[in-house]
């Protein structure tokens, strides 16, 4: 907003020299302004990109999320001195704040220069509303057709063309816990079965513990699709986001009951804890359990300090042994993005092997590429590397790979309310018009 000053008394003078200010400052203001934001035309250094400031958009700012980011803009910023990254990450885990926030800015034609999208539906929705350029030539340029597995690539392609560059492979269906804490419960190592499992959680209250440490509402609904695919297995679960699926079926209600047995083991003050907070209960000893995606690796082992094996321990989550329920966070060229030949190098930068080994031991996933020097990856993310290579893949409903976005918010609103009421029959009947309304 321009504020001008009235100094004239005669109504006509007045007029003119307002007038005059604003359009002075209007001029200003457009010279100044408009090249560094960028309002989707080209910039005057559209080719050789003399000076500016790459915007990255993420929501990696908090513990666990933050050091793989930091470690890539460092190597980035020493080598491209012109054109330093602004790192314009706003915080909230699962991308919950930072998704709204992009959104405004895409519909405002304000996109940053590269943003944070999970490969699968959740991209799609970007490359539907027209918001992203394909980046075939990106691929091309630095080599990366063939440095990923083909059922990512699977999930950046929409229609022959490629979309993103994937960073890394996150693992959702991890159990964690703290093998000193279980020792005291008396639970003699990681359950495998459900029936293990409430045993356990048994054992941890009549301990005083919290039995499964809970976050605020997208790690219930983290935890709801670990359930969900444990009782339903990967097959069962993929087939729910097809046309046609079953979501009234009795598989399903029994997963929504085991989900509500479970939650009745949480913390009562959930809504209210970030997944980090939740995680901290199981390194502090307050909780023996807590079920969170591998980010909560980075968190324990970079940001905790704990040591993998005494400090903290993991297993798949009961039920899926063997099942990598997976999602891959990418970087995407937004259509009109301010600095785009810088933000071309970046995605180019960020398929490199030398970016993908130094981002993922800190931020606690596996690389994207195929080759990585495992030498580098610590012993969680050495499991981890073996794991994905065999186990059978199911796609994460929370972390974009499964259904787009409009779908996931409306399962979000289901499973609030599911919250508050604990009615399993009106929560699968939400789920199944959920369902009906997206397919
Ligand atoms: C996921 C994202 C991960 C991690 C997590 C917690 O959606 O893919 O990289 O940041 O959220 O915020």
């Amino acid at each position: 907003m321009i504020r001008t000053v009235r100094h004239d008394r005669s109504r006509d003078g007045i007029a003119r020299s307002t007038v005059l200010r604003a359009a002075l400052l209007g001029a200003l203001v457009l010279v100044l302004v408009i090249p560094a934001a960028g309002f989707g035309g080209p910039t005057k250094h559209a080719g050789t990109q003399a000076t500016c400031q790459l915007q990255v958009f993420s929501w990696w700012t908090g513990g666990g999320e933050a050091h793989g980011l930091d470690a890539l803009i460092k190597i980035w910023n020493k080598a491209h001195p012109n054109m330093k990254v602004k790192n314009s990450a706003v915080a909230g885990g699962a991308g919950t704040n930072a998704k709204a926030v992009l959104a405004q800015r895409l519909a405002a034609h304000k996109p940053p220069d590269s943003f944070q999208g999970h490969a699968g539906a959740e991209l799609q929705d970007y490359i539907k509303a027209n918001q992203l350029e394909p980046i075939d030539f990106v691929y091309k340029k630095y080599g990366l057709s063939k440095v990923f597995p083909a059922q990512l690539i699977n999930q950046i392609r929409y229609k022959g063309k490629l979309y993103s560059v994937p960073v890394n492979i996150h693992r959702a269906n991890i159990l964690w816990y703290n093998p000193a804490t279980l020792r005291k419960a008396g639970i003699s190592g990681a359950p495998k079965s459900w029936g293990q499992f409430i045993s356990a959680l048994q054992k941890a209250k009549a301990k005083n513990l919290i039995p499964l440490a809970l976050g605020e509402q997208w790690t219930q609904k983290h935890l709801m699709e670990t359930v969900m695919i444990g009782s339903l297995g990967p097959k069962g679960w993929a087939a729910l986001w097809k046309k046609g699926a079953n979501w009234g079926s009795p598989q399903v209600t029994a997963a929504l009951n085991r989900f509500k047995t479970v939650l009745s083991y949480t913390n009562t003050d959930a809504a209210s804890l970030t997944w980090q907070d939740a995680s901290k209960l199981v390194a502090d000893g307050k909780a023996a359990f807590n079920i969170m995606g591998d980010w909560a690796d980075g968190y324990f082992r970079v940001d905790l300090k704990k040591k993998a094996g005494s400090g903290y321990g993991w297993a798949a989550v009961p039920g899926t042994t063997n099942v990598y329920d997976w999602l891959s966070d990418s970087f995407t060229l937004p259509k009109g993005a301010p600095h785009r030949a810088a933000a071309v190098q970046w995605l180019g930068f960020l398929g490199s092997r030398k970016a993908q080994d130094t981002f993922n031991p800190l931020k606690g996933s596996i690389p994207a590429r195929k080759d990585a020097n495992t030498k580098l990856y610590p012993t969680y993310l050495k499991y981890a590397l073996v794991q994905w290579k065999g186990d059978t893949l199911a796609g994460s409903l929370t972390h974009g790979v499964v259904a787009p976005n409009a779908w996931a918010t409306d399962f979000g609103t289901a499973l609030g309310l599911f919250l508050q009421n604990k009615d399993v029959a009106k929560f699968q009947s939400a789920l199944k018009t959920a369902h009906d309304k997206y397919t």
